[in-house]
């Protein structure tokens, strides 16, 4: 099948490749001529495991074009994906500019049917403006559809989770558009993922309730390893302990300094923004968030409990990016954590396997702030290390290396990555961590 798809982010970008692998010809239009040269050669712009394989491998087959020109691109095809950014407002609103512009040019363009598809996360009810937009601005009686496929990619494994879906989720009105997601994702249903058909509007609340119970469920442990800490108990063992409840299940329950990213923060301010617009009270929610910024609050708190004065301190800080896999720094907690100790005067040597980039462009180097091509190097002679993503290679460090390395063997351990019983001979403090309780599940 032939396929546009609109924006070359995270979600479009992903998405355009991921239908070629499956077999359509797509063609995905960016905005602006950057990177267009790179894409054409395979390169992508953004870090995601396997992304580049796939883009090369289609190139190669002509099955994926790039091109800025939306006009061509909204005739190239009968099913057109939106897949611009929605940013967060001020006032926490999902800021949909993006996505009108790209109704007005789809109806100044567009010729015999479409099936216009919002891939972007928006707000419930969106696919009513985009209808009622496309409809002002073409020129005579035009003929299509506009539905809701949201993502659940995660960044990070994004190729991953596109080709083995716990779930893909559509919403549509007519039986065309309905046949239309059949032959598109049969690949994926082919191998048994599941297709949930829903109309538009539960499409578009699924999304943002998918990712705020994902987010609440994160606030909830972190909330859990707080009282921990408190009465010498180990988060992970009740982690453990409850998520084995298949109810629960045992993933999202790790605690740490909290999430960030581009999704959970905007997401859930979009979908509280939603509800009290709606005369709906997501208290639980505003909780969630709220937790979520304490939880690095108390971080901090915990780094001057530890280290009394930061000001002169040479701290080393492992990992940038808002999770391991990527290197996105959007809303990340290292920017709240680096920041506050730059103003303290800490002298700040910094390392990420893939982020030090983006991180660069809100802290560049200057006589405080340093980065290292190697965790190794950023340890040197430090008064401590700060962990704040936990990236595999700070999990399989070399534990002896690093005490020689360190002045003191201090380790602050936002991700829980090592095991209290393991740590001999370090300073070492976990989050909601007990050497005391450090129990054994039976296996
Ligand atoms: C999320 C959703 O998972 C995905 O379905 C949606 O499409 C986009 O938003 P993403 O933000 O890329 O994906 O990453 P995710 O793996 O969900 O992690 C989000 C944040 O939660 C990260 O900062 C991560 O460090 C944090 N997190 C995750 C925890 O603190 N504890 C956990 O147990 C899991």
């Amino acid at each position: 099948m032939k396929i546009t798809v609109i924006g070359a982010g995270y979600v479009g970008l992903v998405t355009a490749a991921c239908f070629a692998e499956l077999g359509n010809q797509v063609l995905c239009v960016k905005k602006t001529e950057k990177n267009l040269e790179d894409l054409r050669k395979g390169i992508s712009p953004i870090y995601e495991p396997g992304l580049n394989e796939i883009l090369q491998n289609n190139l190669k087959k002509d099955r994926i074009k790039f091109t800025t020109e939306i006009g061509k691109a909204v005739n190239f095809s009968q099913v057109i994906f939106v897949c611009v950014g929605t940013p967060q407002n001020d006032d926490g609103e999902a800021d949909l500019s993006q996505i009108e512009e790209v109704a007005r040019e789809i109806a100044r363009n567009i010729e015999g049917y479409k099936l216009i598809i919002e891939k972007s996360t928006v707000p419930v009810h969106t696919h009513q403006w985009i209808k009622k937009t496309i409809k002002r601005y073409s020129p005579d009686e035009v003929d299509f559809e506009v539905a809701s496929n949201p993502e659940f990619l995660r960044e990070g494994s994004a190729v991953e989770d596109f080709m083995n879906p716990d779930r893909i989720v559509v919403g549509v009105k007519s039986d065309h558009a309905r046949s239309t997601f059949k032959k598109l994702y049969s690949p994926l249903t082919d191998k048994g993922h599941e297709l949930i058909m829903v109309s538009p509007a539960s499409a578009e609340l699924i999304k943002h309730a998918s990712n705020s119970f994902l987010a609440m469920k994160i606030s909830y442990i972190n909330m859990i390893a707080e009282l921990c800490e408190k009465v010498g108990v180990d988060i992970k063992s009740v982690a453990e302990g409850i998520g084995s409840d298949k109810r629960i299940g045992k993933k999202f329950l790790e605690a740490g300094i909290g999430y960030g990213g581009s999704c959970f923060p905007k997401d859930l301010k979009a979908f509280i923004k939603i509800a009290e617009d709606s005369g709906v009270d997501f208290k639980l929610l505003r909780d969630t968030d709220e937790i979520n910024s304490n939880t690095r609050i108390k971080f901090l708190e915990k780094i001057d409990d530890i280290l009394w004065i930061n000001k002169d301190k040479k701290i080393a800080v492992w990992g940038l990016a808002f999770k391991p896999n990527t290197d996105d720094t959007r809303d990340a907690p290292s920017l709240e954590i680096v920041d506050r100790l730059h103003q303290k005067g800490a002298q700040l040597n910094l390392f990420d396997p893939k982020a030090m980039g983006n991180f660069k462009l809100s802290f560049p180097e200057d006589d405080l702030i340093h980065y290292h091509d190697n965790k190794y190097d950023a340890l040197e002679d430090s008064d401590a290390l700060i962990i704040l993503t936990e990236w595999e290679e700070f999990i399989d460090a070399d534990l002896s290396r690093m005490k020689n390395l360190m002045k003191l063997p201090i380790i602050i351990d936002g991700r829980n990555i090592y095991e209290p019983r393991n740590m001999r001979g370090f300073e070492y403090y976990g989050i909601g961590r007990n050497n005391s309780d450090v129990s054994e599940i039976l296996k």
